[in-house]
């Protein structure tokens, strides 16, 4: 880490500039923003931004672990391409001599390369994957539609001693400068940064969550509006008091970056309206987001499951999935990231009424409509040999019981 030693006007200034390159240093974890800023640190805690480096995520490293099999490369070198944006601060941002890289894992021996590239991915200071120190430390953001420029290429970090956010600086915080930026405070070009979209080597769209949200028109909800909380009034770490300053109160948001995992925001995903008419069944499926539903990785699925009942017994079944299906060359289904083609996504597109029309079965007098959401589909789950009680779960979406 790079110390700027400005001692010569005295040891506070040291002190000062020591404190501030340990705050926010492109090398530097955020332990040091916990201590004071207790509530954003809770709910980042349960966020899956916590979890993105490869060691705290087993699907992540299930996922790398595959793809590492089947393209005969080492682990490390499909990594280095995914940290672009799980870990944007990783000092490797790619592996230059590739073949004498794979040769020195394949026989197993020790070289310079390959002990610098083991470094940087077991780096403490990017375990901790998007926390605060990746936001909050950029500068600015390199606006493109580009699906490769995303990640760090998208990214020009500040100085050590800048935090940038919401607000002006008022001097409370003392430790570091705050500078206000509008990628903070009126516009998705932040989330756009990871969340805009991906290519994989045969420029296949991944994880395009911010061009679906461009497409939908919509203009007065953002990301944060559903993912981060309303504003509320509050008063940011108001325990510590400063003299000659006072705290101001401030339109603050969550951290919680809302997902399946650690919200009920599935709830919000869709409205069911059922109907009978005549011999049919007539389901529509709204969805209330301004991207896919479901949006984001590409092993996201949505179960429809109708059940056509009489009295209480169960007379027949049907299951409507919602998903994205990846294949190879050969037609063969395979996980997105080395994915030669989309083979169907019938994915609800932003704000979309799907009407589905199903022949009522015989003898039936009710009907029971489940969605369900899963993070992995059994496919995939089964592909890469991974099995976890998080992702072989079955996460409650919508329902609705209708006399037939
Ligand atoms: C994924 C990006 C991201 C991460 C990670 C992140 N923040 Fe933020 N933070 C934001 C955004 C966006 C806002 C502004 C929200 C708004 O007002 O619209 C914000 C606002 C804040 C504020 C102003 C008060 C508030 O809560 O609105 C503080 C303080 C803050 N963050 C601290 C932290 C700390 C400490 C961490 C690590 C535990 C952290 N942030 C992690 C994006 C992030
Ligand atoms: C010694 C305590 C302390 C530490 C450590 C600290 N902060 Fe702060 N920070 C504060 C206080 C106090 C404020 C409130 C200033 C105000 O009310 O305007 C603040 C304000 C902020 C804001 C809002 C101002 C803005 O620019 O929008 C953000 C964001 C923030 N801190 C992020 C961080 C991050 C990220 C870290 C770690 C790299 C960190 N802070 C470390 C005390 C601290
Ligand atoms: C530097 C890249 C980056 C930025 C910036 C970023 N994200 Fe993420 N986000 C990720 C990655 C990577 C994951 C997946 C982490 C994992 O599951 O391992 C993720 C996951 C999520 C999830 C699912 C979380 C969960 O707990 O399941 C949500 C929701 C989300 N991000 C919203 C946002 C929003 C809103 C913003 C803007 C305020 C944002 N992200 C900014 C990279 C980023
Ligand atoms: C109107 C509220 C709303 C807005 C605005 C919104 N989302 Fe979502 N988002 C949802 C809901 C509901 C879900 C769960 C269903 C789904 O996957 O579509 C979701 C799911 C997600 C997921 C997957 C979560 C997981 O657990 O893996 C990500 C990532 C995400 N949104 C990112 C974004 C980003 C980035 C933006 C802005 C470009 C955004 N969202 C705007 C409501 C919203
Ligand atoms: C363009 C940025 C980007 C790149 C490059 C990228 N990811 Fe992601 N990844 C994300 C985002 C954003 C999410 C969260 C989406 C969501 O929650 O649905 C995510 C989520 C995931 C998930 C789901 C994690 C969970 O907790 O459910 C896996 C697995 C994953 N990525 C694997 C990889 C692998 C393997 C690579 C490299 C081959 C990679 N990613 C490259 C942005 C990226």
């Amino acid at each position: 880490m790079k110390t700027k030693l400005v001692c010569f006007a005295g040891f506070m200034i040291c002190l000062a500039s020591f404190a501030y390159a340990q705050l926010s240093g492109a090398g530097t974890s955020s332990y040091v923003c916990f201590s004071c800023h207790k509530d954003q640190a809770k709910d980042w805690a349960t966020t899956w931004h916590s979890r993105s480096h490869i060691d705290s995520n087993p699907i992540y490293k299930a996922m790398i672990n595959y793809i590492s099999r089947v393209t005969y490369q080492p682990e490390e070198s499909v990594l280095v391409g995914c940290a672009q944006c799980h870990n944007p601060k990783m000092t490797i941002k790619e592996i230059s001599s590739k073949d004498s890289f794979n040769l020195a894992k394949v026989l197993n021996v020790e070289t310079e390369q390959t002990k610098r590239i083991e470094a940087s991915v077991g780096d403490a200071n990017i375990k901790d994957g998007i926390s605060c120190n990746i936001c909050h430390n950029v500068q600015e953001i390199n606006e493109s539609m580009n699906m490769e420029m995303r990640g760090f290429k998208a990214i020009e970090w500040g100085p050590n001693d800048v935090i940038y956010g919401p607000f002006e600086d008022d001097g409370r915080a003392g430790i570091h400068k705050s500078v206000q930026k509008e990628h903070f405070t009126n516009s998705d070009k932040l989330c756009m940064v990871c969340h805009f979209g991906g290519n994989n080597a045969n420029k296949i769209e991944l994880y395009a969550t911010g061009k679906e949200f461009l497409g939908s028109g919509e203009t007065s909800q953002r990301c944060a509006d559903c993912h981060m909380s309303t504003k509320r009034k509050g008063i940011i770490t108001p325990e510590i008091t400063r003299p000659g300053t006072t705290a101001n109160e401030r339109e603050i948001r969550s951290h919680l970056f809302e997902g399946a995992r650690n919200s009920d925001i599935l709830k919000e995903t869709l409205s069911i309206d059922a109907k009978s008419e005549g011999s049919n069944l007539i389901l529509k499926l709204t969805n209330l987001t301004p991207h896919k539903a479901p949006t984001g990785f590409g092993g996201r699925s949505m179960d429809v499951k109708i059940e056509f009942k009489n009295g209480a017994n169960v007379l027949d079944t049907q299951i409507y999935t919602l998903e994205t299906v990846y294949v190879d060359k050969k037609g063969k289904e395979i996980v997105p990231y080395i994915a030669a083609s989309i083979k169907s996504d019938n994915r609800l597109t932003p704000y979309e009424t799907r009407k589905l029309s199903i022949p009522k079965f015989r003898g039936a007098t009710d009907v029971k409509i489940t969605v369900t959401y899963r993070l992995v589909s059994d496919r995939i789950l089964k592909l890469i040999n991974f099995s976890d009680a998080t992702f072989n779960k079955d996460y409650p979406v919508a329902s609705l019981d209708l006399k037939l």
